[in-house]
């Protein structure tokens, strides 16, 4: 069975707030997972910067947080694909002291490759791999600097193989997953945690909009996986949430590299059959 904690680091972590307050920072937090970290964190103690490109189910959010939690709440529309979104956000944070980078939001390509337009397969570069990069380039610098401090970044149980189909959208989600892997052997000498989440399946409104053909496995719910990677920041580098989705991984691994991309394939082409499209 694969082991998510096979580098669990044995200290029990510090005071959530101390280490990853008082601010966080989330990207998609509008709904679907990024409403649901946000509201892990929010219960934690965090204030809150959210960003997201849905200005109206933004200030929802945002208001609904608000109300629920004793935080303050920032909403900040903007699209992550622009080239300058990092930028945007550091700007208006204006010096507030962030401890915590959640990037949750992700763009996806789903059809054959080539028919998918460029624009979208560049769009999905942007928002997975270019935005949090330059994000993390901005805020992690004062992380190390104070010692302490998260980066979360959202891959997939999709980013350990290539699959037909999803090819640009499994690729970043391979980046995110190598990109947290690296920081997090980099920063965690500095007091600084790094984690990537890599879901299955999860009911949300982005995924329901995919509109998958079959469900090839359990589907959980945003608050389950969110619940599960907030427990385990600052303990696990990489996190699977959900047993089945563990076994799954455990299984496709000892399948080797190229039968697990076949395997894959048949069912992303069962899930999405073939069928010109962009996210
Ligand atoms: N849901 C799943 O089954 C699943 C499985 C494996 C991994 N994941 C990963 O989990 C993360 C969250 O997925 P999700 O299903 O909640 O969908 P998502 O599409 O990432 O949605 C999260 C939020 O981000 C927003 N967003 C997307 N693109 C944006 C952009 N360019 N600028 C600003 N905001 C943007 C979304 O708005 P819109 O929805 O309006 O675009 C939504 O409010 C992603 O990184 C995804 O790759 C999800």
């Amino acid at each position: 069975m694969y082991k998510e904690n096979l580098l669990a680091k044995t200290v029990p972590p510090p005071d959530f707030r101390t280490q990853y307050g008082p601010w966080a920072v989330v990207a998609g937090a509008a709904e679907g997972l990024g409403a649901a970290v946000a509201t892990e964190l929010a219960q934690r103690g965090l204030h809150l910067w959210l960003v997201d490109h849905e200005t109206d189910r933004l200030a929802e959010t945002a208001d609904r947080l608000a109300a629920e939690h004793a935080v303050a709440v920032n909403p900040q529309p903007l699209d992550l694909a622009a080239p300058d979104a990092a930028r945007a956000i550091t700007d208006a944070l204006d010096g507030r002291d962030v401890g915590l980078l959640a990037y949750v939001a992700a763009a996806s390509t789903i059809g054959p490759f080539t028919a998918v337009s460029l624009a979208a397969h560049q769009r999905t570069l942007a928002v997975n791999c270019s935005t949090p990069v330059n994000l993390i380039h901005g805020l992690a610098p004062a992380m190390c600097a104070r010692g302490r401090g998260g980066i979360l970044l959202f891959s997939s149980l999709a980013g350990f193989q290539g699959a037909a189909q999803v090819s640009t959208y499994a690729a970043s989600k391979a980046f995110d997953l190598v990109l947290a892997e690296s920081l997090a052997a980099e920063l965690e000498p500095l007091g600084v945690d790094v984690t990537a989440c890599c879901p299955g399946p999860t009911e949300t409104p982005a995924y329901r909009r995919s509109a998958p053909q079959i469900r090839p496995s359990p589907t959980m719910t945003p608050e389950a996986v969110a619940a599960r990677v907030v427990q385990r920041l600052g303990r696990d580098r990489v996190v699977i949430p959900g047993a089945a989705n563990r076994f799954g991984r455990w299984l496709l691994a000892g399948l080797g590299r190229r039968r697990a991309v076949d395997l894959v394939s048949r069912t992303t082409l069962r899930m999405y059959p073939r069928r010109p499209g962009s996210g």
